[in-house]
């Protein structure tokens, strides 16, 4: 049918005689000249067609509409110097069409034009809506071919130099212990019993452990019924990995290659390796957040033992309740950022407000070490404090210092949430750096104030650190994630494979023996019958694309991706089924729909 992809013609090709399929991009008449930009999956090239030249296939040209599915034939020339493209890979040959097939036409008016040539951005619910038609445009083509290298350049690493297997492990399963809720799905054959759909290969990929299987690997579709978000989907893809006999340095090491690998596959860059370390707690303590953007500064400060006795209560008394002071420091903060943006209504107050602070006090630093500060601050601080905090937070003169006071929690949430914000706007983010860590030593547990009970932070099977093991209720995990410019792109851990260890850990979560029996028995039955040491890790495979892309949502490296209300526009999922089908597996809706107000 053809001999050639159109966008992988150059001046090489000139003098051969091509075949060509693929759908038109543009069509344009130039004094009775038709060009026809030809496109396919590679790319574009320019077919030429005029009366005189090539007879035949200009009748049919002169017919041809964008988006209509041709083939052609004809030699590949130099284009005429003054129409040479240097944009366009193709840019520096045409293919004058000797003859032109009309494979197919269009049935239909196109709901935007494809072409991005000069189209105007197109709404993303008709690109969903219409996702075949949006996937033939550049950006989506790249993304997705760029997905598939990446997936490429995993299989390679971890295959051919590392000796994994992929496994595959069911869909249709029990319940996850990943902490979202579950997808489920009723069993017609087992009425009232139902599947899940699972969370990850959690338990799966450590059965393979205990069979021996040592180094396990899945691209893996996982399912979390979870509010959504731009990097977050229902259906999502994990790299799942799982390695028997390694230490945690060993795993990281392993797993820094593999990234380097992709990083150099993809992008051509040698990522410096061993990547930087930083642990839960002083990721918390400078930047609020366990998945800090380390490609600016604006580190935070604790002045908690400054403040804790001076006379701004809302200061000294956060201290007083257990809380801390935290500061924000801003450089240039005094130009850039007004005081209208920081008090009630304005926007920046508004940003941590959401986060859950209740006011946002600051300083402005001035020459001469000079502060200037909304009334409270100033008149209750003394000489040898203001003097402290501008030396811990490296203040200079023209910055900005925002406060949060209260819990720990909440002042580094709209701290975090408020150095990202002022650092984008200030543009202080170097987009062309990779920033890559480790976060490690996480704690074990973190409380559920609503349940009033603490909470495995990873999954009950994550193994505490060996020396904080007589208290595993403050213990350290030997759990790691790995963040890229402040997105967490993956996470894993040690697991725990000894029994007298597990039952600690459920006990800790308050969860008895029966109950965890009720939940995993059938793992913890495996655990009897030998298990060995074993660890492994889990990357977001849609957001590593997104990163390594440039893109600002996963959705724009899925294929076929959910809305923010997980909803598909394109096949209009979920639907109502048939009342046979619910009968089938016996199965009844208790929902309502709320009658409408007009
Ligand atoms: P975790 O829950 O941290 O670990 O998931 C691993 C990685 O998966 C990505 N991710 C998501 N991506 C898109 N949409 C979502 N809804 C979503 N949720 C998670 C993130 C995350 O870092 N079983 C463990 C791994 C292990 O311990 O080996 C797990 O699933 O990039």
């Amino acid at each position: 049918m053809r001999t050639d992809y159109c966008g992988q013609l150059r001046s090489g090709n000139i003098g051969e005689t091509v075949t060509l399929c693929g759908w038109v991009d543009r069509r344009r008449d130039h004094g009775g000249v038709v060009f026809l930009d030809l496109r396919d999956r590679t790319g574009i090239v320019q077919i030429v067609s005029d009366p005189e030249r090539t007879p035949e296939s200009y009748k049919i040209a002169d017919t041809i509409r964008n988006e209509f599915v041709v083939r052609i034939t004809g030699r590949v020339s130099r284009r005429p110097e003054e129409s040479l493209n240097p944009k366009l890979p193709t840019g520096e040959v045409e293919i004058y069409a000797d003859n032109i097939e009309l494979l197919n036409g269009l049935g239909k008016q196109l709901p935007f034009q494809v072409s991005t040539a000069e189209s105007e951005p197109v709404r993303e619910e008709l690109r969903l809506k219409y996702r075949y038609l949006d996937l033939r445009r550049d950006r989506m083509t790249r993304n997705l071919q760029l997905r598939h290298e990446v997936v490429k350049a995993m299989r390679r690493f971890l295959e051919d130099q590392e000796k994994f297997i992929e496994v595959e492990t069911p869909i249709l399963t029990r319940s996850t212990p990943e902490g979202a809720r579950d997808y489920l799905v009723p069993s017609r054959v087992n009425p009232g019993e139902w599947f899940a759909l699972p969370q990850s290969p959690q338990l799966f990929k450590q059965l393979l452990m205990v069979s021996g299987f040592d180094r396990y690997y899945q691209i893996a579709r996982c399912f979390r019924d979870e509010d959504l978000r731009a990097d977050r989907q229902p259906e999502f893809t994990q790299l799942d990995m799982e390695m028997s006999f390694m230490s945690q340095e060993e795993i990281l090491d392993l797993n820094e290659r593999l990234i380097a690998h992709i990083f150099k596959t993809i992008k051509g860059i040698d990522l410096p390796r061993p990547f930087p370390r930083l642990t839960y707690q002083e990721a918390m303590d400078r930047y609020g957040s366990d998945r800090p953007d380390t490609r600016f500064g604006m580190e935070l400060a604790d002045v908690s033992d400054v403040v804790k006795d001076c006379g701004f209560k809302v200061f000294s008394g956060a201290v007083k309740s257990g809380g801390i002071v935290k500061i924000l420091p801003v450089p240039g903060g005094n130009e850039a950022i007004s005081n209208v943006q920081i008090k009630p209504g304005g926007d920046l107050f508004k940003e941590a407000s959401e986060a859950g602070a209740k006011g946002l006090a600051y300083i402005r630093v001035k020459e001469n070490g000079k502060i200037d500060t909304i009334g409270a601050i100033k008149d209750n601080l003394n000489d040898e404090q203001k003097a402290e905090i501008l030396k811990r937070t490296d203040a200079k003169a023209g910055d900005l210092l925002l406060f949060g006071a209260g819990d720990i929690a909440t002042v580094n949430k709209t701290l975090d949430r408020l150095r990202l914000v002022i650092g984008e706007r200030l543009g202080l983010i170097d987009r062309d750096q990779i920033n890559l860590l480790w976060i490690t030593d996480f704690p074990m547990f973190e409380w559920n104030a609503d349940e009033k009970r603490l909470e495995a932070l990873h999954h009950p099977f994550t193994a505490p650190h060996p020396d904080d093991i007589e208290d595993v209720k403050t213990a350290r995990a030997q759990a790691y994630d790995m963040v890229l410019n402040g997105t967490e792109i993956g996470g894993g851990s040690l697991r725990i494979y000894q029994r007298d260890i597990q039952e600690k850990v459920f006990d800790a979560i308050g969860l008895s023996s029966e109950e965890a029996y009720g939940k995993f028995g059938f793992l913890l039955e495996a655990f009897e019958y030998g298990t060995p040491p074993h660890g492994g890790i889990a990357y977001g495979l849609d957001r590593l694309v997104m990163l390594l892309s440039g893109e600002e949502s996963i959705r724009d490296v899925i294929a076929f991706p959910k809305t923010q209300q997980a909803r598909c526009l394109l096949t209009n999922a979920p639907s109502g089924v048939d009342g046979k089908q619910l009968k089938e597996l016996q199965v009844a809706s208790t929902y309502k729909p709320k009658k409408s107000q007009s």
